[in-house]
């Protein structure tokens, strides 16, 4: 009779373990990330830079605190790994170790840029996008390791991940819109330097195909020029307005050759599926975004980075405001980011279609 009782346990056991397995699985073996202080989860936390967050108020929202993302919480592609099925978070390749890089890796790095140049000047170190590219070629021979030193088990595993490009602001930011450090804006007009940026941009992408990408979700650039940061740079009032809006409209010249380069090396490289997320439309049309706080952010912040004052003060309703810090979203607009970049709510989210679909193929 007991060990009646007993076999039945185990049988229990067994069917939940299994079925959490199957639950659990996530929708892809893996997600690579590639990208900026919007994705960053803890690679800049030991680099001599300004822009690093491994302090409180930041993670005041994580169960762990200060990790190095640039958020109370979660940051977007925390709920993207979330969405996607994923257990955990995706780990910074800083810090990331055996196994768990088989899940992904996170390269983002706060400050970074397209070109290998921006926020050094007058930010410090940071890891830009080439960089970024090299340390995934470590991660993937270590894959290939694991794999048992098999070439085309790799490939078609490494095909099979989502990777994740959110990169440019600083290219803007913190370079073009920088003059008294950083010559681009004399040398390019904005037309032009959208052209150089997206030139850059497009031999990224071929390498990151080269090595076996053939999922890639490419963002575009938010209204960076509205960021708190930004408002109070450009000066309230008339003229505050027109320089704000300029550093938009640079934006979105970038953001329109960005969208066409990805439809074109969708015919050009075979197999491979590159979409767009409209991170502007995002930004403009959540019907919830009306009700929260636009202009200011929710912790005290340095005026000179932009970030929150170690230890200072933050809001109490950080669910009611978009930014965080000067520079960043909350966590609550992160979800709301996530949340129609995986799943589109209006056809202009993302094109070709969205993260979900992009999962499925
Ligand atoms: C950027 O730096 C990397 C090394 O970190 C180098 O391989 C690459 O050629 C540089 N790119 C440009 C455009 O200078
Ligand atoms: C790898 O794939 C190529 C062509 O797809 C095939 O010729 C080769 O034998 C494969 N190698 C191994 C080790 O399976
Ligand atoms: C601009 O206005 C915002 C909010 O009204 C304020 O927080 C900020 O300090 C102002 N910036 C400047 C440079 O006056
Ligand atoms: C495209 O996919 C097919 C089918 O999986 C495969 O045989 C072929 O090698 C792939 N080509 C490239 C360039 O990836
Ligand atoms: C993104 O959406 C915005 C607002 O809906 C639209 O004005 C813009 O043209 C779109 N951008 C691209 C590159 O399609
Ligand atoms: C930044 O804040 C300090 C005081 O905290 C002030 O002295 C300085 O003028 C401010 N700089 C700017 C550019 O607003
Ligand atoms: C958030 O709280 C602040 C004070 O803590 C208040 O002034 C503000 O109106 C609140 N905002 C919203 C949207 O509830």
């Amino acid at each position: 009779m007991a060990s009646k009782k007993l076999m039945m346990t185990i049988l229990w056991i067994v069917f939940v373990f299994l079925q959490s397995c199957a639950n659990g699985k996530p929708q892809v073996p893996c997600l690579f990330v590639f990208g900026d202080s919007l994705s960053d989860d803890g690679n800049n936390n030991n680099l001599v830079t300004l822009a690093k967050c491994n302090y409180r108020p930041y993670g005041i929202d994580f169960p762990k605190g200060p990790t190095g993302r640039f958020s109370n919480g979660r940051n977007m592609i925390d709920f993207l790994a979330q969405l996607l099925g994923f257990e955990d978070y995706i780990p910074p390749f800083a810090t990331a170790r055996g196994k768990e890089i088989l899940k992904g890796v996170n390269y983002a790095s706060g400050a970074a840029g397209i070109r290998n140049e921006t926020s050094g000047q007058n930010q410090g170190d940071r890891i830009s996008m080439d960089r970024q590219l090299k340390n995934h070629e470590t991660t993937m021979s270590e894959i290939n390791r694991m794999l048992g030193n098999n070439h085309n088990t790799t490939v078609e595993y490494l095909s099979k991940c989502i990777y994740s490009v959110a990169i440019g602001s600083n290219d803007y930011l913190s370079n073009y819109f920088l003059p008294q450090y950083y010559p681009t804006s004399r040398l390019y007009t904005q037309q032009q330097y959208a052209v150089v940026l997206i030139d850059q941009l497009s031999q990224q992408l071929t390498t990151l195909y080269q090595y076996g990408a053939r999922k890639l979700a490419v963002f575009g650039l938010s209204e960076i020029g509205s960021i708190p940061l930004e408002r109070s740079l450009c000066g309230n009032g008339t003229k505050g307005s027109a320089c704000v809006d300029n550093i938009n409209n640079a934006a979105q010249l970038f953001n329109d050759r960005l969208k066409s380069l990805l439809s074109q090396l969708n015919n050009k490289l075979t197999n491979a599926t590159f979409i767009f997320i409209n991170a502007t439309e995002i930004g403009a049309t959540s019907p919830s975004l009306a009700s929260m706080v636009a202009d200011v952010p929710c912790c005290k912040v340095s005026n000179i980075t932009g970030l929150c004052k170690p230890f200072g003060n933050t809001c109490s309703n950080r669910s009611q405001y978009i930014y965080w810090d000067a520079i960043h979203p909350t966590e609550a607009m992160d979800a709301l980011f996530a949340g129609r970049a995986y799943k589109a709510q209006s056809p202009n989210d993302a094109s070709p279609f969205d993260i979900s679909h992009l999962a499925q193929l």
